[in-house]
């Protein structure tokens, strides 16, 4: 009996590593999940803290803000809308993404911002939601949470479809 025991809890043990390296196998199959981040402030929080955009496209370097984002930014773009301004599209489609990650003067991320087009019109920035948190706690000071948030498509309304940084990315 003893033996039987020691046995299972072998076979169990060894069951155990196989479905962990299983998971960690398929583990970047499942990030097509992550290609669209949240609308709900708080569940965007944790996607973003989970970095979850982080296969996304991206700068390969920090590069000093050229609008108020402080102090240094890297940009992020999902497939979708990285394809489409590879395609030099004017309309991004729906569910086009970007995530900017705000670095302080020390190089250390210290928030984010966001944009997604939620419809397939983009209606004067009302068909984007965007998103910036300054800081990288859950108490952290939210800036935008919304569609249409006004100070962000203000300045944005010059982009290609809302979308500002060159591309290809740098
Ligand atoms: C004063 C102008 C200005 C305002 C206001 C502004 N942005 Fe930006 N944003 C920029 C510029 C310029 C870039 C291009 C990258 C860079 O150099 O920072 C950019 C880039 C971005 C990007 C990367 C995708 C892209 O469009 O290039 C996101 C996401 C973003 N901003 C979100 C926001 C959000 C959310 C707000 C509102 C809270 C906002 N921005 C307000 C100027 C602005």
């Amino acid at each position: 009996m003893e033996l039987l025991n020691s046995y299972s809890k072998k076979w169990s043990l060894s069951l155990f590593t196989t479905l962990a390296v299983v998971t960690v196998l398929f583990a970047p199959k499942m990030t097509i999940a992550n290609e669209t981040p949240p609308t709900d402030k708080d569940m965007l929080f944790q996607w973003l803290s989970d970095r979850s955009y982080k296969d996304w496209a991206s700068e390969s370097a920090p590069h000093q803000s050229a609008g108020p984002h402080p102090v240094s930014v890297i940009a992020y773009l999902n497939r979708v809308l990285n394809e489409s301004l590879a395609a030099n599209s004017d309309a991004h489609p729906k569910g086009s993404a970007a995530v900017k990650e705000l670095l302080d003067a020390n190089g250390d991320l210290n928030g984010w911002a966001v944009s997604l087009k939620t419809d397939d019109d983009s209606n004067g920035g009302q068909g984007w939601f965007w998103y910036e948190i300054l800081g990288n706690t859950a108490d952290s000071n939210v800036v935008a949470s919304d569609n249409g948030v006004p100070l962000c498509f203000g300045c944005h309304t010059p982009g290609k479809d809302f979308v500002l940084i060159p591309h290809p990315l740098k």
